[in-house]
């Protein structure tokens, strides 16, 4: 018996004490082998006998149980060490958050007209055409609507090519005075490193009586803003035409890459274009029914404000969720 009990002492995992059991305790095991000898036992020391067997039987049960208790636990132990998780594995969580560069461009941008008392409207990305076009004196057939590469829903809507119909639909809904921007998401089929097919403007509209509102006003706001965005930058206002504004102009401040000397991001020109604007068209008022008004407006893209801000070189880049371009604005 002492033999079996070392047995059962040598076991050192849970595979191998299994085997010692069957070898000991099982029906053709050890014990059964003892318990078999009984029958040849002479009557008067049977009892004797088979209470010695029982006795052992006990105590090497005994052993067993405290040697399996122990196994039992170093499995469960080296278990919990082979399945443990990292939980520290994801800690870069903790790590801060930023503004994307473009909401956080748009964000500036809002703080400097909401200083100066304009509202901040909104519409729908899904427009029709009255509010795209055709309010904003963009006929159909009109040539300018080939300045607007257009995503067509097959029931004549789009997806605005701008927010201005914005204009139109704070227009339709308020009357004068009105001093709002709105800034949104825009749509257009385009694709290259200055464009991609969505992309963000703040559109803005100041009505007010006939007088009250004038290019000058118009010239020293945007002066301000493209100061207050930009710095110590030259700017000029260069005739152009939108079909909502007229006289209408685009500005240009001097290349912040060259400082005006001539470099790839201006062509060599030394400037940057970077808004349009002008005094509303009679046109505009007439579709929304406003008389005795006058007004400017303005349009610009947010992600070339970005790009200009930050030196990003392709425009794409600000769409593609790269971390290391994303981090950076931390
Ligand atoms: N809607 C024009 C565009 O998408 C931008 C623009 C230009 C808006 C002049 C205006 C404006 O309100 O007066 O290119």
């Amino acid at each position: 018996m002492e033999n079996l009990e070392e047995r059962i002492e040598q076991a050192n995992t849970l595979e191998a004490l299994e085997k010692v059991r069957i070898e000991l305790f099982g029906k053709k095991g050890a014990l059964a082998a003892e318990f078999a000898k009984l029958k040849d036992v002479p009557g008067p020391e049977k009892k004797a006998f088979a209470e010695g067997l029982n006795k052992n039987k006990a105590k090497l049960q005994a052993v067993y149980d405290e040697r399996y208790e122990l196994l039992k636990k170093e499995e469960i132990e080296r278990l919990l060490k082979a399945e443990a998780i990292d939980v520290s594995l994801y800690n870069n969580l903790n790590e801060k958050g930023a503004l994307h560069p473009v909401m956080a461009t748009m964000d500036k941008i809002i703080d400097y007209f909401v200083a100066l008392n304009f509202s901040i409207e909104d519409g729908p990305k899904v427009e029709d055409d009255f509010h795209n076009f055709e309010a904003l004196n963009l006929p159909k057939n009109h040539p300018a609507r080939d300045m607007q590469d257009t995503f067509f829903f097959k029931d004549g809507a789009v997806l605005r090519t701008h927010t201005s119909p914005v204009q139109i639909r704070t227009m339709l809904a308020q009357k004068p005075p009105i001093r709002m921007i709105a800034p949104g998401a825009v749509f257009r089929k385009d694709y290259d490193i200055t464009h991609t097919p969505m992309f963000h403007q703040i559109e803005g509209l100041v009505v007010g009586e006939v007088g009250e509102v004038s290019f000058a006003n118009l010239k020293s706001v945007m002066s301000d803003f493209l100061h207050y965005m930009f710095g110590d930058v030259e700017i000029r206002f260069r005739p152009s035409f939108f079909p909502f504004t007229e006289p209408s102009a685009e500005v240009d401040i001097s290349c912040i890459f060259c400082e005006g000397e001539g470099c790839r991001v201006c062509s060599h020109t030394g400037w940057l274009e970077v808004l349009g604007c002008g005094i509303v068209d009679e046109n505009v008022f007439k579709a929304v029914n406003y008389k005795n008004v006058s007004g400017y407006a303005f349009g610009l893209g947010i992600e070339r404000f970005a790009m200009l801000l930050h030196k990003i070189p392709d425009l794409r880049m600000l769409f593609e969720g790269d971390t290391r371009l994303l981090e950076q604005f931390r």
